[in-house]
């Protein structure tokens, strides 16, 4: 699928995202390591939380669909049963990262891998910790990439006291979920500061889950409880749609949003480029606050975001780099080194994306520098090379170019915002 993206009127309205990728993956796999069962409530029912579901069934957690809802059965923290084929996480490293958290040190042997991309996302700073748990993985190159193969444990992992060197909420809730099962508590310290799904929902849900500045101290667990927990819509794939409100000067509203303080960067980043954006909570669920969040759009102008505040945004910086072609000003990135090792090395694809839009963009080793507005392509001609945020992103800077964008291969945004094409056009775009 090659479409073209043209936004003659803009885009903007109202209407509810889908729901969150990374509140998914967790809500699953805590359901299925739970005891009893646990109703998750509109989940992302497609790409890579896919990927986890079958993962978890293939490990014996009974997973149904019941109208807009999964019902799984758990097994229990140590429950997980032999799977007979290779655990295939498709395109998904959370799925794989947190995924080896809970199959470190259990009594089976498991191989976990992926597609093409997957396979060249660096594991090592999961294995490693891992073994110092006592967990035995292999894994190619010495553990360092996919595939890892997971060897039966003998009781227990160890406690771990680790320093993360990268603020990545993947590697941070791996060991979150592995030291339930220590034999003492945890301290995961360092770079903990990104998204905390994990641990409202460890707490939510009982668990002893504790945080001293920095440090994180997580108590071994017996069993975690069945629950009942609605997943929210997603912030980060909202933020395409964010976007297209700022580009093209229509207001947006999300309804049903999530809104935690640690996935709100964007929100923050686009008040200091001139939009309001107010957010309301209308309530909670699992520890997950949701609410509405309305956007008005202000005369563009350029921000700076620098490495502290890249955990809170990763995933919307290729937004940024549209979002700076059109503001004044100077819009620079640094300290997302993390960039390159995402589905693709996402620097270098941010490069190529304003190429194909006829832009200029200064990119380096961890960030960017982009100076606007610019004069811009009639039509841009975008390959996201399987990179499914950049594809979208693509598709968002159709707001500004009155031609239009044509994204090849748009399939590769399914991963994570199946029904992107149907929300550009039911905002006021159109795709042909
Ligand atoms: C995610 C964490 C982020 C993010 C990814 C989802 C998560 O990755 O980019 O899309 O659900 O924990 P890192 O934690 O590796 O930065």
């Amino acid at each position: 699928m090659d479409p073209i993206f043209r936004a003659p009127r803009g885009v903007g309205g109202a209407y509810a995202p889908p729901a969150d990728k990374s509140i998914t993956h967790r809500a699953l796999m805590l359901a299925a390591v739970a005891e009893g069962r646990s109703r998750v409530r509109r989940p992302l029912a497609t790409g890579d939380c896919v990927s986890t579901r079958r993962c978890l069934e293939a490990l014996g957690a009974r997973c149904a669909d019941e109208g807009d809802s999964v019902v799984v059965d758990g097994v229990g923290l140590r429950g997980f049963r032999e799977p007979s084929r290779t655990l295939d996480a498709e395109n998904s490293g959370t799925t794989t990262r947190l995924l080896s958290g809970l199959l470190a040190g259990q009594q089976l042997f498991a191989v976990l891998s992926g597609d093409d991309s997957l396979i060249r996302r660096p594991m090592g700073r999961v294995v490693e910790p891992l073994r110092d748990m006592g967990a035995r993985i292999e894994g190619r190159a010495a553990g360092r990439f996919a595939p890892l193969c997971f060897l039966p444990g003998n009781g227990d992992l160890q406690p771990l006291d680790w320093e993360i060197p990268v603020p990545s909420a993947q590697v941070k809730s791996c060991l979150m979920l592995a030291a339930l099962r220590g034999s003492g508590p945890s301290t995961i310290r360092g770079r903990t500061a990104s998204r905390d799904h994990t641990e409202r929902m460890l707490q939510a849900l009982g668990a002893r889950v504790e945080t001293e500045d920095s440090a994180l101290r997580v108590h071994p667990a017996d069993r975690l409880p069945g629950f009942d927990a609605r997943v929210p819509g997603d912030i980060s794939s909202a933020a395409f749609f964010v976007a297209t409100s700022l580009i093209s000067g229509r207001p947006l509203v999300l309804r049903d949003c999530g809104i935690n303080p640690t996935r709100l960067g964007f929100i923050h980043a686009a008040r200091r480029m001139g939009a309001s954006v107010d957010v309301r909570e209308a309530g909670a669920s699992l520890g997950e606050p949701h609410g509405v969040l309305t956007v008005t759009p202000g005369a563009l102008r350029g921000t700076e975001v620098g490495p502290e505040e890249v955990p809170e945004l990763i995933d919307e910086i290729p937004l940024l780099a549209v979002l700076g072609l059109f503001a004044r000003g100077v819009t620079r990135v640094s300290g997302a080194a993390e960039l390159r090792v995402k589905e693709s090395d996402r620097l270098e694809m941010i490069a190529r994306m304003v190429e194909g839009l006829g832009g200029k963009i200064e990119v380096g080793e961890d960030g960017f520098h982009v100076e606007g507005p610019q004069q811009l392509a009639t039509t841009g001609l975008v390959d996201p090379r399987g990179d499914h945020r950049i594809a979208m992103a693509a598709a968002v800077a159709s707001a500004g170019i009155s031609g239009g964008v044509r994204v090849t291969g748009f399939d590769c945004s399914r991963v994570s915002y199946p029904d992107f094409v149907r929300d550009f056009t039911a905002l006021g775009g159109e795709v042909a």
